[in-house]
């Protein structure tokens, strides 16, 4: 399973990616605004600065709604980096601007992905990821996990290689969930990939580990 942390801070990217275990970064429209990243320029220097941590795949959102504005938009965000990942929303005009960067040979993560159909007609695009979002289904008491099974079934069956991200992660339980269904990536809070690494019986068991060794050491 592929790891990518969904924040647009520098310093948790940082944090993430030295860890070791970091493929990738996404970020959103809220993302970059909730660092104070405004404006077209910065944004692109923001964008840059993330590419220069990590190896690889780095979502990066178009604005625009509609087709000319978000193929423009994406083929500036694609010239940046060679590790840019296109985000785009799942509409009608994103539709096409799928098909249109697939043909071109850039890289897409359609975004914003509700629904099992949503997510067929990405792939059908061409898409690379597509982005079912789990958090925000939760939040209206629908079944997110099952959307991700559904997306794993039909993928199969038809063989796309459209990779399956799961989005708005919450908690670590969300990611286990997801790598036992077959998600191919999860993108997540740096809280949530932290919080794989907790138990209490490996705090408890570390402590009496130190504790014994000190005592046979007559210390
Ligand atoms: C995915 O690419 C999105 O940036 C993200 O996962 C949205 O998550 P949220 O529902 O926590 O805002």
């Amino acid at each position: 399973m592929k790891f990518f942390i969904d924040t647009a801070n520098l310093d948790e990217i940082k944090q993430a990616q030295d860890l070791g275990i970091l493929d990738g970064v996404t970020t959103n429209p809220s993302l970059m605004a909730k660092e104070g990243i405004t404006g077209d320029e910065n944004v692109m220097k923001h964008y840059k600065a993330i590419c220069e941590i990590v190896d690889d795949n780095v979502s990066a959102e178009v604005i625009s709604t509609d087709f000319d504005g978000m193929v423009k938009e994406g083929e500036k965000l694609a010239a940046l980096n060679d590790k840019i990942v296109v985000k785009i929303p799942m509409i009608k005009d994103g539709v096409k601007a799928l098909k249109y960067f697939s043909d071109k040979g850039i890289r897409t993560n359609c975004t914003l992905i509700f629904s099992a159909g949503q997510a067929l007609l990405a792939a059908k695009a061409g898409a690379n990821y597509v982005s079912p979002f789990l958090g925000r289904l939760d939040d209206i008491g629908a079944d997110s996990l099952g959307l991700v099974e559904d997306i794993r079934l039909i993928f199969d069956n038809y063989g796309y290689e459209t990779e399956i991200l799961a989005a708005s992660i919450r908690n670590s339980t969300h990611i286990v969930e997801c790598a036992k269904i077959g998600a191919d990536v999860m993108t997540g809070p740096l809280s949530s990939i932290l919080g794989l690494l907790k138990h209490p019986l490996t705090d408890n068991g570390l402590a009496q580990f130190l504790a014994d060794h000190k005592k046979a050491a007559g210390k």
